[in-house]
């Protein structure tokens, strides 16, 4: 352990100048407000970082920093909390102190600058690898004790926590660094090293001074990822067959004049995309690919093969694919656990969900087959060679495409059987997105994975091997496969409640859950209730929770049944009858469960409960936008639909296409109640019984367990791809 020589060099080396400079046009510099906190983006050609404090008013909540890199997923947790516990106590950057930073050894990091508005003390830190961060964070604070950093050199105007990681040379440093003139002196008690108590830690100020200052810096020797710039991420120019929605959408991504567009390129690296941040700066398979299927019109060829080669590297030698790439110092943390600590710090890829595996070519075939900028691409790209593992793109492609026909052959040989269907791996309570044992309602066969992404890959496997872009052998086995999985697997989710039956439920679930009988809305309550299951528990009956996984269908799937189309139609009517609060698309409602316990489980204070997640929202409107493209190519949407080569039969039904329509509509304004968190992650509501006012709730503040959303998240950017119909042109 070295980190007291490191600092020596530290504190003595001035900072180098930033070769990119602020006038760089790659330089992203920005803020975005979300949940309480203020986060601060930055980036340029030495380092990426985001950086949180909790928001000026937020005086209530605890008092944080956090830094999360993209670099080795690697970051700074420290918490802050007044010294004489009877007074408040406020933590903030000072606006526009954020740069890169350069210094000894070339370690690369951010710095800034923070106020203190009273004295303080230091409370937990966690330094090193974000994913300990946020075991920390949504862990109930606890932390394992390999995490532990050590304190550097320190006195009354500098402090340095280190970190080495447990294998390896690489290091990470928050350091802190002030003077008399900046109103803040430090008070440093080291702690006692046996026993591993943490250093005493004060931060003060002069007597009657108000604000004290201090610079921190977080360093690592990690490299930094070449980002996606935004004119290399973002189509220049529209496609000649660009439709005006299309033109209108691609106005100022590229030149780097849209905040939005600006987000996304600092959440996109050359050689993967990172999920959202801070939680996620790291490659996640189904955000990368929903993010893909919903942004590649607007995206440059090298952008989409950048991600979609991303997710080929990553597939095992049996063809699944890569749910989370554990990365730095946690993937040796994860080695450790599993008993293989010899892979030192080696990159831990996790296999775990079923879903995943089905994204990829229903997406390669949109990216191939429809949009202008993958016209004529399949041949270099699929020659290429992967270099994380041996073989050529197409030998990847073709492996995924052999482990789901695998798996989707018992159903189709024997469709009568619910446990043909996908099922959660053995062992395994999680599998697709409703990433928890509660989000699926204790279910283990996923409606989504099974009526929505298996049809939809077996469909893409028959297009793309009628293309020859894969070998044409596989597109008899495939369009036999997919028509009886279209037929059958719908089937074992099917709900239908008479009206006696829905609405005795309704009622109690509008007591237990704190709602109002004024919401309800007579002229919406049919003769019958239907909707799909949220899931199938492990003895085949279903979870009765209404869900929005019906847009996955939506914008998946092919030959979907005008019931179907009806069903969703009906799910998006105002809450709790339906999906639609004032504030957005809820992703689940347990309204009609006879199972009333899943009124606990799947409240607004969980994760994957009665909570408006953005991307969901984004799914379903781009999923209503195809099917309706489907019966009127006129229908003007940024995306590129082709025309089934038979129009489906419920077009002729007006019926049924005017509800969608209308459908589409409220969907637009619930989306619309909410706009200034629609690009970021989740977010629950608060409704007040005797006003009937509904306001937005922060999950962290009300989830049991601290979850906390992301301020930008890469599939939530989905929106930046879709035409508001409710808007007045464009
Ligand atoms: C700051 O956070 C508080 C709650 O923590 C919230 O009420 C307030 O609206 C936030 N302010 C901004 C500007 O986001
Ligand atoms: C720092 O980086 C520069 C440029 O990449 C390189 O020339 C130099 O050798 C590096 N210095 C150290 C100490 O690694
Ligand atoms: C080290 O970790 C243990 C267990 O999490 C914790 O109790 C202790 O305070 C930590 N010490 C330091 C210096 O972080
Ligand atoms: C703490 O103790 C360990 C082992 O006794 C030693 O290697 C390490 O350098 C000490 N750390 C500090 C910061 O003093
Ligand atoms: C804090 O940072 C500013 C800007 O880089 C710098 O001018 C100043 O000297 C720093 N102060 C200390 C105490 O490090
Ligand atoms: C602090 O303020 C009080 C009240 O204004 C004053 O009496 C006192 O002298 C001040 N102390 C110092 C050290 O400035
Ligand atoms: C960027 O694009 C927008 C929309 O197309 C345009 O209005 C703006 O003038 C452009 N800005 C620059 C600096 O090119
Ligand atoms: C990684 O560190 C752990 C814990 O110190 C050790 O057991 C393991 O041997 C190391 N692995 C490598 C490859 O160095
Ligand atoms: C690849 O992942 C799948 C899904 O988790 C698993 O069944 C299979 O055994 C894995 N293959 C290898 C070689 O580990
Ligand atoms: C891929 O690697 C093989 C050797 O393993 C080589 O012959 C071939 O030229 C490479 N292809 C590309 C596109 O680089
Ligand atoms: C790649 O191929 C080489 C040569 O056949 C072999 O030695 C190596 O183990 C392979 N790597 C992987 C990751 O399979
Ligand atoms: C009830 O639903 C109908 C049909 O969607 C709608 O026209 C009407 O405005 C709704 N009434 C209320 C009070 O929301």
């Amino acid at each position: 352990m070295r980190p007291r020589i490191l600092a020596a060099c530290l504190a003595l080396l001035p900072s180098l100048p930033s070769s990119a400079g602020q006038n760089s046009s790659f330089t992203l510099d920005f803020q975005v407000q979300s949940g309480g906190n203020t986060n601060y983006f930055f980036r340029d050609d030495i380092a990426a970082a985001q950086i949180l404090f909790p928001n000026a008013t937020a005086d209530s909540g605890p008092q944080r920093f956090v830094a999360a890199l993209p670099a080795g997923n690697s970051g700074a947790l420290v918490y802050f909390i007044p010294r004489n516990a009877s007074t408040s106590l406020s933590v903030q950057a000072v606006n526009g102190s954020l740069t890169s930073t350069v210094q000894a050894f070339n370690n690369t990091g951010i710095s800034g600058q923070m106020s203190f508005d009273n004295n303080a003390s230091m409370g937990v830190a966690i330094i090193g690898a974000v994913r300990a961060m946020r075991d920390y964070v949504e862990g109930g604070g606890l932390t394992h004790e390999i995490f532990n950093y050590t304190l550097g050199d320190f006195n009354s105007s500098y402090l340095q926590l280190h970190r080495h990681n447990i294998n390896g040379t690489i290091t990470s440093d928050f350091i802190m660094q002030t003077n008399p003139n900046l109103n803040l002196s430090f008070s440093i008690t080291p702690g006692n090293n046996g026993t591993w108590t943490p250093p005493k830690i004060d931060f003060l100020l002069p007597v009657n001074a108000t604000t004290g200052y201090a610079n921190f810096t977080f360093l690592t020797n990690e490299s930094s990822l070449a980002p996606f710039n935004t004119q290399d991420l973002f189509l220049q120019s529209p496609p000649e067959e660009a439709s005006p929605a299309l033109i209108n959408a691609l106005a100022g991504l590229a030149n780097g004049t849209s905040s939005q567009g600006d987000q996304v390129s600092f959440l996109t690296y050359e050689n993967k995309f990172t999920a959202g941040g801070w939680r996620f700066l790291t490659y996640f398979g189904r955000d990368s690919l929903i993010a893909l299927r919903l942004l590649s019109p607007l995206l440059t060829s090298d952008a989409v093969e950048t991600a979609l080669g991303a997710v080929l590297e990553r597939m095992n030698s049996t063809g699944a694919l890569c749910h989370e790439e554990t990365i730095g110092d946690y993937a040796s943390f994860v080695n450790i656990g599993n008993n293989q600590s010899y892979l030192g710090a080696q990159p831990f890829y996790d296999y775990k969900m079923i879903d995943t595996d089905l994204y990829l070519l229903p997406i390669v075939s949109h990216y191939f087959l429809d949009l202008p900028q993958g016209h004529n691409r399949s041949s270099a790209f699929l020659a290429k060679n992967a270099t994380l593992q041996n073989g050529t793109y197409a030998e990847l492609l073709k492996r995924n495409i052999d482990y789901n026909l695998a798996r989707a052959q018992a159903f189709a040989h024997d469709p009568t059987r619910f446990d043909n269907l996908l099922r959660l791996r053995p062992g395994q309570p999680v599998g697709n997105w409703r990433d928890s044992n509660n989000g699926l309602g204790y279910g283990v066969y996923p409606y989504d994975v099974n009526a929505a992404l298996m049809p939809a890959a077996l469909r893409a496997i028959e297009a793309l091997s009628q293309q020859d872009i894969i070998d044409s052998k596989y597109r008899s086995q495939a369009s036999s496969f997919a028509d009886t999985w279209e037929t059958h697997a719908h089937n074992f989710f099917s709900i239908t409640l008479n009206e006696s039956a829905a609405s005795a439920r309704l009622n109690n679930f509008i007591d237990a859950a704190n709602l109002s009988v004024v919401l309800l809305n007579e002229t919406m309550l049919p003769k019958k209730t239907s909707f799909y299951a949220l899931s199938l528990k492990d003895d085949g009956n279903p979870v009765e929770v209404l869900h929005s996984d019906t847009g996955e269908t939506l914008l998946f799937a092919d030959n979907v049944t005008n019931d179907t189309l009806s069903r969703v139609a009906q799910s998006l009517q105002a809450y709790p009858q339906g999906l639609l609060t004032p504030l957005g698309m809820v992703v689940a409602n347990p309204a009609y469960d006879s199972n009333t316990s899943n009124i606990h489980t799947l409240d607004r204070t969980q994760y994957q409960g009665t909570v408006v997640w953005s991307w969901q929202q984004g799914m379903m409107a781009a999923g209503l936008d195809r099917q309706l493209a489907f019966c009127d190519a006129s229908n003007v949407t940024v995306d590129f639909i082709p025309s089934p080569s038979n129009t489906p039969a419920w077009c002729q039904d007006k019926q049924l296409v005017s509800d969608l329509q209308s459908a589409r509509t409220r969907l637009w304004n619930s989306i619309n109640g909410a706009p200034e968190e629609r690009f970021s992650e989740v977010w629950s509501y608060s409704y007040n019984v005797s006003t009937g006012q509904w306001g937005i709730a922060d999950l962290a503040s009300i989830s049991p367990d601290g979850t906390e959303s992301d301020a930008v998240q890469l599939w939530s950017f989905g929106f930046l791809a879709l035409a508001d119909p409710t808007a007045g042109s464009g």
